[in-house]
């Protein structure tokens, strides 16, 4: 899915038709399937505020795994755990007052005991991972939707944060993380969960919402 392209109306649309049904659905049938999710149909205005959505969302992963390979440089493996456990939050922060856009990260498999996805974000998690193992490149893979949640209208919107070589050093698999960064990850996160992974796999995302 190319988002560069233009026409951010069908973008969006096709986002949804993959992400609620499936690649190869009629318009109609979109419509419909967002009706019976109890979600609105995107308009005009929604598009615009997408294209925000991903602008804002595609900024912070560049600059944290700048900071990440960095910090790697500097004091080892074990040091930059500190960058991702203080410095991530910082500047979902720092971007979320800038922007407007509530800002966090999330997994279905969560190191941050805080990080564990709402329902609207687990069923995104689920699809992105269905999408990964079918063969779909997990750098582009988002969703975009018109909510409402406790009668407020909320634009919502997702994209996967995928697993580069860099990232297995804290999130692969035994053989790939060190005694050293095992044990400090242990010390911090008693219950993690977020290891395990291969490169090219879903580790999490990026999750944003504001109302609108
Ligand atoms: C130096 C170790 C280290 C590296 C390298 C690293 N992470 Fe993390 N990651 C962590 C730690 C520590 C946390 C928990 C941060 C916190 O407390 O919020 C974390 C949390 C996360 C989360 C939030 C969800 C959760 O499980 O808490 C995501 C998503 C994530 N990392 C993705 C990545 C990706 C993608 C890469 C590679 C681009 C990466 N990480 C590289 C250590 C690392």
């Amino acid at each position: 899915m190319t988002f560069l392209e233009g026409g951010f109306i069908l973008a969006i649309r096709s986002i949804m038709m993959s992400t609620l049904m499936g690649a190869a659905l009629v318009a109609t049938l979109v419509t419909a399937s967002v009706t019976t999710l109890g979600t609105a149909a995107l308009a005009a205005d929604d598009t615009q505020t997408f294209a925000e959505a991903r602008k804002v969302a595609s900024a912070v992963p560049p600059k944290l795994l700048e900071v990440l390979a960095a910090e790697i440089d500097k004091g080892g493996l074990a040091h930059a755990i500190g960058v991702c456990r203080d410095k991530a939050p910082q500047m979902a922060k720092e971007a979320s007052e800038k922007s407007g856009w509530q800002i966090r990260r999330v997994s279905l498999k969560n190191r941050n005991p805080k990080a564990v996805p709402d329902s609207w974000e687990k069923a995104a998690l689920e699809d992105f991972d269905r999408r990964v193992a079918a063969g779909e490149n997990p750098a582009g893979i988002e969703k975009a939707e018109v909510v409402t949640e406790g009668g407020a209208k909320l634009a919502r919107y997702m994209k996967a944060l995928p697993t580069q070589d860099i990232c297995l050093n804290c999130h692969g698999k035994a053989e790939r993380v060190t005694p050293e960064v095992k044990a400090r990850l242990n010390e911090l996160y008693p219950d993690d969960k977020g290891t395990g992974y291969g490169l090219g796999q879903v580790r999490g995302a990026i999750t944003i919402k504001r109302p609108i």
